[in-house]
């Protein structure tokens, strides 16, 4: 068996020249078995007839936003629901600046804005199109986005001119899915572990000490592991999140909780300790309610440090494990020094005095510190693609 056989590929078809080659995408995936639904643009009906495209993929083709016949389908949602993945070829300059733009004017671009699964561009245009400049900062966006660029090719264009803006050969377009899909199946091998979310100290029954976290990116890298066919286990402390289908989540509220929850749940091939755990926990803990009074004093003791704990253990150390550095000054410095104190393999380091990144932002910016003492600053992007980015890094390290 393929690694293409029984998935389900929605084809967006665009309008330009090379759309002709999509009707080879359709007919290659379909003799691998895949099944093969499709969305065609307004103009891309000025270049393969929804006939020919029905007919090679045996599917109904969808067009319309609205549809009278179907209203109860609510195809934007369920198309993107029902696929394992989405591929636009070709993806026009016109798509690309709409996708970048969250357009959703549209079925193709509703589709893609409303989608949870993995998106494939396979750009095709004039070669000055693909080398202008706007095209250039909408493409950034797309891939910061998480989607995945296949070509352009160089070569002589339909147009006459010479250079970069070829669509890719059907035959590799479906080599890259293939890869990606046989990626996941490796990944389904690999277990991996996240701590996320605050720590609860209790004071009494009532109050706690903890440290400011939203959850946000540990969930996120989760979601993009489990996405990534990782088997996923998420430890997390007391967030706002929904829970995450597909992954092992488990609540804890305390830095001893999580601690015995991450003993449970090793031995993993990859451990994320992204939780802001209280570094300090309360020495006696009231069994009562603490009636008010004029002061009091709190006798707080050192907790353990799980990711230090865990990283310099001989038999239970995961093969990657990656600690996480909130920091407020010296950035560099103390990432490093967590690096090599913590024995590490990468310390994600986030600047938190920033308000607009980090905690309960959708957004971060981060540097990530390797062992060899090489790092790397990434741009700001939302938590969801910085997730994909280090699970993308996670996975060419395990393979
Ligand atoms: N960490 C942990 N257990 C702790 C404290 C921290 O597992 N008790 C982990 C965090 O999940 C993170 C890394 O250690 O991956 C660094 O946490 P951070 O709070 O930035 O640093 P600390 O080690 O607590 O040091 P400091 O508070 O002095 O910056």
């Amino acid at each position: 068996m393929n690694n293409i056989e029984n998935k389900k590929i929605l084809l967006i078809i665009c309008g330009g020249i090379s759309a002709y080659k999509s009707l080879e995408i359709i007919r290659l995936l379909k003799k691998k078995g895949a099944c093969v639904k499709t969305i065609l643009t307004k103009s891309a009906k000025e270049f393969v007839t929804p006939l020919s495209v029905a007919s090679l993929s045996q599917e109904k083709v969808y067009d319309d936003l609205f549809s009278h016949e179907n209203e109860s389908e609510m195809d934007h949602i369920s198309l993107s629901r029902w696929s394992d993945l989405i591929l636009v070829a070709p993806a026009t300059a016109n798509t690309i600046f709409k996708l970048s733009s969250g357009s959703s004017d549209d079925l193709a671009s509703t589709v893609i804005l409303a989608s949870n699964k993995d998106v494939f561009l396979v750009p095709a245009m004039n070669v000055r199109m693909w080398e202008h400049t706007s095209t250039k900062e909408n493409l950034k966006k797309l891939m910061n986005f998480g989607y995945q660029i296949i070509g352009p090719e160089i070569g002589d264009m339909a147009c006459g001119e010479y250079g970069q803006g070829k669509m890719t050969e059907p035959v590799e377009i479906v080599g890259s899915i293939e890869l990606y899909f046989s990626n996941l199946k490796k990944n389904n091998n690999f277990k991996a572990l996240v701590t996320a979310g605050p720590t609860h100290e209790y004071i009494d029954p009532v109050r706690y000490i903890s440290n400011r976290s939203s959850g946000k990116q540990g969930h996120e890298i989760a979601k993009s592991l489990k996405k990534n066919g990782f088997e996923t286990t998420l430890i997390s402390g007391p967030t706002n999140l929904e829970p995450i289908s597909g992954i092992n989540q488990i609540n804890v509220n305390s830095a001893e909780e999580m601690f015995k929850a991450v003993l449970n749940c090793l031995p993993t091939d990859v451990a994320i300790f992204s939780a802001a755990v209280s570094d300090f926990k309360i020495k006696n803990k009231e069994k009562y309610k603490i009636k008010k009074k004029e002061s009091m004093n709190l006798h707080l003791e050192k907790n353990i440090d799980i990711l230090n704990h865990i990283s310099k253990h001989n038999s239970l150390r995961p093969k990657l494990v990656i600690g996480f550095a909130a920091e407020t000054n010296n950035l560099n410095e103390h990432a490093k020094k967590k690096l090599t104190e913590k024995n590490c393999d990468w310390i994600i380091a986030n600047d938190v005095s920033d308000n607009t990144i980090g905690f309960g932002s959708n957004f971060n910016e981060v540097s990530i510190f390797y062992k060899n003492m090489r790092y790397e600053k990434l741009p700001k992007m939302k938590k969801t693609f910085l997730a994909d980015n280090i699970v993308k890094k996670v996975i060419s390290h395990l393979n």
